[in-house]
């Protein structure tokens, strides 16, 4: 998506050779018309799967999985990462394990709102090493329901994430592909 690689380019910083900074526009003050563009994006790309729901996890995929999820006319589900009291039972719960910041949490969702019905959609905002991606998934297996494909933002093509998605079979729609990045040369795009 151009727009969205323009915007990397003139306002993303590259921390080191792993960490993208793109929160003047993604993921602390974030531009709506762009989120709307990118839930159109992955809308159109997915538009002929029959998707029954679209799912993220909080915080930082809910705004894109709301711009997809109005785009197709269906709900999205964000998993949460706190388990609330009046959650305690029928939930679906994964253990998650973030290698940016080195620990476990916990994602939940509860069973009223996915069944073996559910044709699903995952959206997030960046992939890195896919571990978002590898809770939601226990979770949509728990409950029997199809995953259809992932979505997401920026995806850092050198991290592990995007090519355990290839492995495994599933449609994977990445509107920036990082191929590298360094503070002195920046960024280099894949072309997808
Ligand atoms: P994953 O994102 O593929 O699941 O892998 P990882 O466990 O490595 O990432 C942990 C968190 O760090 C994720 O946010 C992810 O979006 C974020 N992250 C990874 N790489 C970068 C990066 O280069 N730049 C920025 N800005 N964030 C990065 P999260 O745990 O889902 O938290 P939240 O931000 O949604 O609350
Ligand atoms: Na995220
Ligand atoms: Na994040």
């Amino acid at each position: 998506m151009k727009e969205l690689q323009a915007y990397i380019r003139r306002e993303g910083v590259v921390l080191s050779e792993h960490v993208l900074k793109v929160n003047s526009f993604l993921n602390h003050q974030v531009n709506p018309s762009l989120v709307m563009s990118i839930g159109e994006n992955f809308a159109a790309r997915f538009r002929g799967e029959d998707i029954t729901k679209v799912m993220t996890v909080e915080a930082s995929g809910i705004h894109f999985a709301f711009a997809t999820a109005l785009s197709m006319g269906v709900p999205f589900i964000y998993a949460k990462k706190t388990k609330a009291i009046t959650q305690d039972n029928g939930v679906y719960t994964a253990s998650t394990y973030s290698f940016t910041r080195q620990q476990t949490y916990q994602i939940t969702v509860s069973k009223d709102f996915l069944s073996s019905a559910d044709r699903v959609l995952i959206i997030d905002d960046i992939l890195a090493e896919g571990a978002s991606v590898k809770g939601l998934r226990e979770i949509i297996d728990a409950a029997g329901a199809k995953l259809m494909g992932v979505g997401v933002v920026i995806e850092k093509s050198f991290q592990s994430g995007r090519k355990s998605l290839d492995e495994a079979g599933i449609p994977v729609h990445a509107l920036a592909r990082i191929a590298a990045m360094s503070p002195d040369e920046g960024i280099t795009f894949l072309e997808d």
